[in-house]
């Protein structure tokens, strides 16, 4: 048995916030389809921000009753303040992921408030969870330019570290550290991803990394060696925080699953899906810029040999 790794697919949340084009709620549904099929279980689906701050999330509710209906599907959804809680929760969303910044002025950026604010916001939706008779909804917190912002430079470890401390303590059910702005190197991504796994075990870690500099994948594997199983992707290299100057794609969801393989993890996805699901969805974006290298290259003959070798 290969030890399993996590690859959530954040495309139809993350991959489409600064894209040009409004794609319509089946499209958005027919990603997610695409992405069961080729094997990935959790879909992070939409985004509960008010439609005129991202319009591209203005049926974020159509997409998460689509998602919810889909077989096979762990879905979860953003959100970035209690207001957006409250409307994944009416819908039975099963995993909601909250976001705010370590770095101040990122979240002043995103979300119009303080860090600090952001957290006392944190407490109030795990208490709006906590009293919800029914299955308990998951909340994922993320600590969102974790690594550095492209604002303010240097972000604290030890702050990074405090605030999951301070999440995990208010009720989170996973941590997600997120580079944002691609500023991680896989030197600080061992230190900092070992510093949170041991300040919040046995709590889950997951990493959310951006591409920017090209040292994404490297990244994944620094944190892998920090204990990290769970990894943020996007389909195509998609991807950005709009609040974020200089943001571009996440780490790509088909690069992400041939790694992971390759080092002989069970991932649960099949490359070969996923890319030709990249295909369908590069043509419902014209304009945009897409990456990754296994959709140019194809994978190596030595790719199924070396997955089953590790088995
Ligand atoms: N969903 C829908 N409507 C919302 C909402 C949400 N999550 N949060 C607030 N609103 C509405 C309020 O009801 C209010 O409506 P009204 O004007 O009709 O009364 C209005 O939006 C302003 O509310 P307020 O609480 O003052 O929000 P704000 O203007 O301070 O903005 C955020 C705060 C968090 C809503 C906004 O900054 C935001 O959406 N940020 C998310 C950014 C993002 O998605 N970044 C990328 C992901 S990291
Ligand atoms: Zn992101």
């Amino acid at each position: 048995m290969r030890e399993k790794a996590h690859v959530r697919e954040v495309g139809p949340r993350d991959g489409i916030q600064m894209v040009k084009t409004i794609l319509p709620s089946a499209r958005k549904l027919a990603w997610c389809r695409g992405a069961v099929e080729a094997g990935i279980r959790e879909i992070e689906v939409t985004s509960f921000v008010p439609a005129k701050v991202i319009p591209q999330f203005a049926d974020a509710e159509e997409v998460a009753r689509g998602a919810l209906a889909m077989p096979g599907l762990r879905p979860s959804v953003l959100v970035p303040n209690l207001k957006g809680a409250e409307r994944a929760f009416a819908l039975g969303v099963p995993i909601v992921n909250y976001v705010l910044s370590a770095s101040e002025e990122h979240n002043q950026a995103n979300v119009r408030r303080s860090t600090e604010e952001s957290l006392q916001d944190f407490a109030r939706i795990a208490a709006a969870r906590d009293q919800r008779p029914g299955a308990r909804i998951g909340l994922g917190a993320g600590i969102a330019t974790a690594f550095g912002c492209t604002i303010s430079g240097a972000v604290s470890e030890a702050r990074v570290v405090e605030i999951a401390v301070r999440l995990a303590g208010m009720g989170a059910d996973e941590i997600i550290v997120a580079d944002t702005v691609g500023y991680g190197d896989p030197g600080q991504v061992r230190r900092l991803m070992g510093a949170v796994i041991a300040a919040v075990r046995p709590l889950p870690v997951a990493c959310h990394f951006h591409d920017t500099r090209g040292l994404g994948l490297a990244n994944v594997t620094a944190a892998l060696d920090a204990g990290v199983r769970a990894f943020d992707a996007s389909l195509a290299g998609l991807g950005g925080c709009p609040f974020a100057p200089g943001a571009t794609g996440n780490i790509d969801t088909e690069d992400t699953v041939f790694l992971l393989e390759q080092l002989g993890f069970d991932t649960g996805a099949d490359v070969e899906r996923l890319v030709a699901l990249r295909r369908e969805v590069e043509s419902w974006l014209p304009g945009e810029r897409f990456s990754g290298a296994i959709a140019r290259a194809g994978l190596p003959k030595t790719f199924r040999v070396s997955a089953s070798a590790a088995a």
